[in-house]
């Protein structure tokens, strides 16, 4: 006889008498009352698309590393922003790959006014106002090593770094942004951008930091979709956050706070759900996520060897950001996941 065989199992107590007839199935025994007693939903309302920028005319590149990922020229860009204000995207995020030539050693064409990123948002602006932009005011698409700040002599030189970006970030809200989200985790940017605006007339330009962007593995397609994967020496450890730590990303929560952000964005988002729930409990503000290209990748990888079913886990993914207590999420799933809910 199998020693787990059920004729060893001697049973003192019946269910109701271990539960104290206490049954959690009960609720889930339909789909109705599934429904009726789910404690999150994710809702089109949540979706930030970040999308990808590039030179020319109709232009429409995959990115090999992000299938079902394009790089796209202004015109395109222009129509995909209809296409996301139709289905109801409340903002997108725009990353620009800028051509070699005009990559240089301190990113001068993020001071460029009408460089791409900049065009970008005047067109979309002017094609469909009523979705929101949000432009990213790290140097790194237009430095010629990749890092997202001023190299000189080996360092990624703070202070001066942060003037650069509150000058772009002030060139963006000009072009039309309405929300600047500097990712590069320099000391001080946020209280620099801040006054910066201000000081512009831009008041009303908000500012979602990247308050704990880690040091991580995940943001390899991403770097190939604005081509600084080949360029990047080094890594960006002296600027990111350590993975280890999540005390040090309350600090930085709080400093940006302190210092003026509006939302704050964990980055990236599935491997640290346990930061975003700390951020909320911690802050009680509004906190997003951003679901980087690498576990985009993930699942469209698995999906595409029939190892997972890629819609399901898409799904899943994006709810477990919700129950960890996010606002919304950015993701390059955005008009995928826009579709489904719209039914
Ligand atoms: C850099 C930046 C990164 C991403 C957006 N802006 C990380 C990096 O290249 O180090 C990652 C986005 C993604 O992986 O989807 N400022």
């Amino acid at each position: 006889m199998n020693k787990f065989s059920p004729a060893r199992t001697t049973q003192t107590r019946g269910v109701d008498e271990i539960t104290a007839s206490r049954r959690l199935r009960r609720m889930r025994k339909a789909d109705w009352s599934r429904r009726l007693v789910q404690e999150n939903r994710l809702t089109v309302d949540d979706l930030i698309w970040p999308i990808f920028l590039t030179e020319g005319e109709n232009v429409r590149e995959e990115i090999a590393a992000l299938p079902g990922v394009y790089r796209l020229s202004v015109d395109v860009a222009v129509k995909e922003a209809e296409r996301a204000a139709t289905l109801g995207i409340p903002a997108i995020a725009t990353f620009p790959q800028i051509d070699l030539a005009l990559k240089d050693e301190t990113g001068s064409q993020i001071l460029i006014a009408d460089n791409l990123i900049n065009r970008a948002t005047r067109a979309i602006k002017a094609a469909v106002p009523e979705i929101g932009i949000i432009t990213d005011a790290a140097l790194d698409p237009f430095t010629s090593h990749g890092h997202d700040g001023i190299l000189r002599d080996g360092i990624i030189v703070n202070d001066e770094t942060v003037l650069q970006v509150a000058s772009a970030a002030v060139l963006q809200a000009d072009a039309g942004a309405d929300i600047i989200a500097p990712s590069d985790m320099m000391d001080g940017r946020i209280g620099a951008i801040r006054d910066a605006l201000d000081a512009a007339g831009h008041q009303d330009v908000a500012i979602m930091s990247y308050a704990t962007k880690f040091a991580s593995a995940f943001y390899g397609p991403y770097r190939e979709a604005i081509g600084t994967q080949g360029l990047l020496k080094g890594d960006k450890k002296t600027y990111y956050l350590d993975h280890a730590n999540s005390d040090e990303a309350m600090r930085e929560i709080e400093q940006d706070l302190a210092e003026g952000a509006d939302m704050i964005m964990v980055k990236p988002g599935l491997p640290y759900l346990d930061i975003i729930r700390r951020a909320k409990d911690e802050f009680s503000l509004p906190t997003f996520a951003y679901q980087v290209s690498g576990e985009y990748a993930m699942i469209e990888a698995a999906a595409a060897n029939g190892w997972i079913n890629g819609e399901a886990a898409m799904m899943e993914s994006l709810l477990a950001f919700k129950r960890a207590g996010c606002d919304g999420i950015l993701t390059y799933f955005a008009p995928r996941v826009a579709e489904i809910l719209k039914g």
